[in-house]
């Protein structure tokens, strides 16, 4: 049972009090004024605390404020026979936790009282334990979380240093069969992220024509150089050759888990506006916007290039071929917003 301590100046209120109590099994512990009931409470630490209101030497007031600020989780009732209406609210303000008038004719509703509080302090404090272990708790789940996103950010960036890795190793490789499609291939990216940024595409975008960009042609490893490097008009089955590059390009690219469709982008940089492109002949909007970009600056930067068998055109000249097929090879709003990239890199 409970552990009761019971301030009161009169000896034959605390008599009657611990009796009852005793009775009712608690162990009651006795204090003259408010003072010394203070002094006992730190030292014996009782459950619940009884106290009248008027007394010498410390009365219930002094009472209350210490415990509801040394111990506010121990109850305290205060039992007073010279209390106002006004006395038992500011108690109760101050922190008491019930009051009862003096003198008690019935005992049972003494009994009662502190039982009630007694549960009620039970009570509160099973849920500050369950807070303090859902603080404690919530606190392990931001720790644990912290950890997860750090080495979650560790497994990003090391993705991603190993896809750079692998994207020059592809060009290194690429560079030595056909060291003009590598520098190519730079370029065409430098060229289609400046049309997507002039087109107001956003950085995901923007990455992603990078990547395409650099990609694009990684498929003419699978190509012959004789057929690569060849001076001269192709034949048709060379030309056939020469196609198979887009599909061994997405091939090399389907399986690697880019941020944005690079894998489809470079299978379509053959499509052409009016469908006469390859490899699935795709009209219009049909061609990812990111193709069409890529489009441009990959005939763009073809034309202005020298070969082996010809001299590069001057840009001018090869924007004048990009705007003249502005709605048949070209997408109009890429041609547009090419164009605005050329006369800020021609001005
Ligand atoms: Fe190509």
């Amino acid at each position: 049972m409970a552990k009761i301590l019971c301030i009161d100046d009169e000896p034959l209120m605390r008599m009657t009090t611990r009796d009852y109590l005793m009775d009712m099994g608690h162990e009651v512990l006795e204090a003259a004024s408010g003072a010394e009931g203070v002094a006992m409470f730190r030292r014996h630490r009782p459950d619940i605390v009884l106290s009248d209101l008027s007394m010498p030497s410390g009365d219930g007031f002094l009472v209350v404020t210490q415990l509801a600020e040394e111990s506010p989780e121990t109850p305290v009732v205060i039992i007073s026979g010279t209390g106002t209406v006004d006395k038992a609210v500011k108690t109760l303000r101050m922190g008491a936790w019930d009051y009862l008038t003096k003198p008690l004719h019935d005992m049972n509703l003494l009994g009662q009282t502190v039982e009630r509080v007694l549960k009620k302090a039970q009570e509160r404090m099973a849920a500050d334990q369950y807070h303090l272990r859902l603080e404690s708790r919530t606190r392990e789940l931001e720790r644990e979380l912290l950890d997860w996103t750090r080495s979650h950010q560790d497994t990003v960036q090391r993705l991603e240093s190993a896809l750079k890795r692998s994207i020059n190793s592809f060009n290194i490789a690429l560079r030595e069969k056909d060291p003009y499609t590598a520098g190519h291939n730079e370029r065409v990216a430098s060229i289609a992220v400046d049309i997507g940024a002039a087109m107001g595409l956003g950085s995901k975008m923007q990455e992603t024509l990078m990547l395409a960009g650099r990609l694009h042609d990684i498929g003419k490893i699978g190509v012959s150089e004789a057929i690569l490097n060849k001076r001269g008009t192709l034949s048709a089955h060379e030309f056939e050759q020469i196609k198979t590059h887009v599909r061994g390009s997405y091939r090399i690219l389907r399986s690697i888990p880019f941020d944005g469709p690079v894998a489809q982008v470079v299978l379509q940089h053959h499509e052409r506006f009016d469908g006469t492109g390859y490899p699935e002949g795709l009209v219009g909007e049909a061609i990812l916007l990111e193709a069409r970009i890529l489009a441009v600056a990959d005939v763009y930067e073809a034309l202005t290039s020298d070969r082996p068998y010809r001299a590069g055109l001057s840009p001018a000249d090869a924007a004048r071929h990009i705007l003249t097929n502005a709605g048949t090879h070209f997408c109009p709003h890429c041609a547009d917003a090419f164009g605005q990239y050329i006369s800020k890199h021609q001005s």
